[in-house]
């Protein structure tokens, strides 16, 4: 018995560079958190070649696991990836309605697309084998399996929230994608409330949820631990910057809250003057998506408050906000993660949010100052959470954490570390797979 992972983002990808293949390990919740799993239980990886140059390597063997990349061309990325993966999935189920661009011809290419990830998963999978499909990219792959035969047992888990079913409701594809994920044998979300609202969409859509519910489980994904916390620990940043530092980190997205986290460092220098040129916030962005509409104008319109804030506040001195748009190395981010006081992180709606288990697991003394509208605040309940539409809430809880007793920091921060360690990557895996046991599919 093997496991067949299927995920649309693969765990790397090689680009050309003057006719050379330059690897790209991939940036995003689910290529970083099954890196780990894969290492370590072995299988196959069914996921896009979305590199210039993965043609080349349609096949790779890892050692302990191996890669099968499906090939796209150009016409089925826009519509599978740009158009209904992101235009219209995404913002669905993040309640953004306004980004929401339908257009009924992206989804065939989506349509069409899964069906070669179906294909693929057939052609490298034996009786036996158990197939674990992740996310919105790949859901109507569960049914597509079923139509070909295929009779392994099947888990798909949901990375992104699942929205309350009447908003679900609006998607014109709502039955094809609720018949296809049902017939998994179990399907997983990261918190109860992704759970509850897709088993009411399961209802809304076919009048009953019975034959589901005992099937659908809320299990949040971990992180290995040990890759952040063997970092060699080097505090020289904050020694020679000698102001509390700040520190955020997300692709660029409308869901991420950039602007307002912006906007709430401007409110809360004009609240709390005395903090002026004592503190220094730390922006990370990483390019995400740039294909797409609208992701091109949160940049400029990030960019231009960020400016405009510096403008007005900074000095020679002191700039309030240091703004990086690029991706950074693993050692970079862990000396970000360990040298920060503070970890502002800000989704307006978030899955789940593996920066802040990361945080969590690399500081030795920072404080986690996080959404309430991301999955992991259900978890992490020692952190400081807020509402990320209020720039007010945001600047007030900035205070209340710089502020915080080392003491009270420290006592926090125990009991989540130890939620992460308890709750880490191979957990999440092995509860998984557990949900298999005595799954009955009707
Ligand atoms: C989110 C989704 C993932 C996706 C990631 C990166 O975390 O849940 O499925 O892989 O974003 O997005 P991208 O579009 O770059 O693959």
């Amino acid at each position: 018995m093997s496991i067949i992972m299927s995920t649309s983002r693969g765990p790397h990808s090689y680009d050309r560079l003057r006719d050379v293949p330059v690897k790209r390990e991939n940036v995003g919740g689910v290529a970083t958190g099954l890196r780990g799993i894969m290492e370590s239980m072995g299988g196959k990886w069914v996921c896009w070649g979305d590199g210039t140059m993965d043609s080349r390597f349609q096949h790779e063997d890892m050692g302990k696991y191996s890669i099968e990349r499906v090939m796209l061309s150009q016409r089925e990325k826009k519509g599978y990836y740009d158009e209904y993966s992101n235009s219209v999935l995404w913002p669905l189920f993040h309640y953004f309605r306004e980004k929401i661009e339908y257009d009924s011809r992206s989804y065939e290419q989506y349509e069409s697309v899964n069906k070669k990830f179906a294909s693929e998963i057939a052609k490298v999978s034996q009786a036996g084998d158990i197939i674990w499909i992740h996310d919105y990219q790949l859901s109507l792959v569960p049914g597509m399996l079923r139509e070909m035969g295929i009779q392994n047992k099947i888990i798909f888990t949901w990375h992104i929230p699942w929205v309350a079913s009447e908003f679900y409701f609006l998607l014109p594809e709502r039955d094809q994608l609720i018949k296809s994920i049902s017939q998994s044998d179990s399907i997983t979300f990261h918190t109860m409330d992704y759970a509850r609202n897709f088993i009411s969409s399961v209802a809304r859509s076919t009048g009953s949820s019975d034959s589901v519910k005992s099937r659908v489980h809320s299990i949040p994904l971990g992180i290995d631990y040990r890759r952040f916390n063997q970092y060699r620990r080097d505090h020289s940043l904050r020694k020679k910057h000698g102001k509390s530092i700040i520190f955020s980190i997300d692709r660029l997205d409308y869901s991420k809250g950039l602007v307002n986290r912006a906007q709430s460092i401007e409110y809360f220098i004009r609240k709390y003057p005395e903090y002026r040129e004592k503190f220094t916030f730390i922006m990370v962005v990483t390019p995400s998506r740039s294909n797409i509409s609208g992701y091109e104008d949160i940049k400029d319109n990030l960019e231009m408050n960020i400016g405009r804030i510096n403008g007005l506040y900074g000095s020679i001195n002191w700039m309030p906000i240091v703004y990086m748009y690029r991706r950074l190395s693993q050692g970079q981010l862990l000396n970000y993660y360990y040298n920060a006081d503070v970890a502002l992180i800000t989704p307006l709606k978030d899955g789940l949010n593996l920066v802040a288990e990361e945080f969590v697991a690399t500081t030795e003394r920072g404080i986690l100052v996080i959404s309430e509208f991301a999955g992991v605040s259900d978890y992490l309940s020692e952190s400081i959470t807020v509402n990320p539409n209020s720039t007010m809430d945001i600047a007030d809880k900035l205070k209340l954490a710089l502020d915080m007793s080392d003491e009270e920091r420290m006592k926090r921060l125990k009991v989540m570390k130890e939620f992460i360690i308890k709750h880490d990557d191979r957990w999440w895996a092995k509860k998984v797979l557990g949900t298999l046991k005595g799954s009955k599919r009707p």
